[in-house]
């Protein structure tokens, strides 16, 4: 049994431990907060009252024998030094999404997941939802592909606090907030997944007042097509994500969480397939963590992804002036 600790105690971390009470061969037995009195709070609020320690000092943490292995769901900024901390304290590491915020730190936390002889994996939900082995699947039928267009654009509710002029940690760039970092690595990841790498990448961004990006567009350039990768938080979009080849397209409702897919082909015809509902959203991932630790598995193709994304990252803030 892999005896999981947390770090973070928002919606996501919540979230995940639902999703762990639904897999074999884990448990959160530990809950880290950086304050005593809101972790205690947490573990009764999700359940794990009387099964989960909490604890308010990360070096504690890593040195309990009793703890496998970490989830690392904190502030972007935060993961690289928390991930690296705890890699090298011999814990297996499942980081949330964006891992780490350059190619560059994501390859050293890798070499020294290597040398410690831990799992090391981005909690990228998109790459463990089956939804996007469909897509996979359906992407042949479309003949020659010359365009894709993914995107994930959804106005944040806290939106309204950096107007009023307050400071919200997922738009506040010390943090590593804003939007490319937020939904973007959703797309690019899907994209990165899908079609590879592409040869080239602009890139142009809308800054807020906050100064991070608060919506965005890559376009990537493929061997005989383009892909245009849209992301924003203070604007909400209404159309779908498309693939298009020559003899069709397909739309995707949702590229981070796809439930209905739909073929249009040239002669007008379109086929709409609604997707299996998901046991959980995290389901995916945290299944292929546990395969990989319990098998100690090899994790080269996820860290791969990874690393490709991260890469399109670094390019688009070098290319809009944020890195
Ligand atoms: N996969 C998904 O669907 C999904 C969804 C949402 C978010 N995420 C990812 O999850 C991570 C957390 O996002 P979030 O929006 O939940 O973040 P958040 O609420 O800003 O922070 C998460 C936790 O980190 C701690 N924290 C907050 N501010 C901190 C600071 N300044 N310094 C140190 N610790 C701090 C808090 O826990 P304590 O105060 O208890 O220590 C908090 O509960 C991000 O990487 C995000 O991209 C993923």
């Amino acid at each position: 049994m892999i005896r999981l600790a947390t770090i973070g105690t928002s919606s996501i971390t919540r979230s995940l431990i639902d999703a762990v009470g639904l897999v074999d061969g884990i448990t959160v037995t530990t809950v880290f907060s950086r304050d005593e009195d809101r972790g205690r709070r947490f573990v009764s609020s999700a359940g794990l009252a009387g099964v989960a320690s909490v604890v308010s000092d990360l070096g504690e943490l890593l040195a309990d024998p009793d703890v496998d292995a970490v989830y690392v769901a904190s502030p972007n900024s935060l993961h690289a030094e928390q991930a690296l901390a705890a890699v090298r304290a011999g814990k297996h590491v499942l980081v949330e999404k964006p891992a780490v915020t350059t190619a560059e730190a994501w390859e050293r936390l890798r070499c020294e997941a290597c040398d410690h002889g831990v799992i090391l994996l981005e909690a990228m939900r998109t790459e463990y939802d089956p939804a996007l082995d469909v897509v996979r699947e359906v992407i042949p039928s479309l003949g020659t592909i010359r365009r894709v267009r993914l995107s994930y654009e959804k106005r944040s509710s806290r939106y309204d606090q950096v107007l009023a002029g307050e400071r919200v940690n997922i738009f506040d760039p010390a943090l590593a907030g804003g939007a490319l970092l937020d939904l973007g690595v959703y797309c690019i990841h899907a994209l990165v997944s899908l079609f590879g790498e592409p040869l080239h990448v602009q890139a142009a961004d809308v800054t807020i007042a906050s100064g991070v990006d608060g919506a965005g567009t890559a376009l990537c350039t493929y061997p005989g097509f383009v892909a245009e990768v849209c992301y924003s938080k203070i604007t909400t979009s209404t159309l779908p994500s498309e693939i298009q080849g020559e003899l069709g397209t397909l739309l995707v409702n949702g590229i981070a969480s796809p439930t209905s897919l739909t073929v249009q082909r040239l002669d007008a015809t379109s086929t709409t397939r609604t997707l299996p509902p998901l046991r959980h959203t995290l389901d995916g991932e945290v299944q292929r963590f546990v395969e990989l630790v319990e098998e100690n598995g090899d994790a080269t193709y996820d860290q791969d992804l990874t690393a490709a994304t991260l890469r399109v990252m670094d390019t688009i803030r070098r290319v809009t002036g944020r890195a």
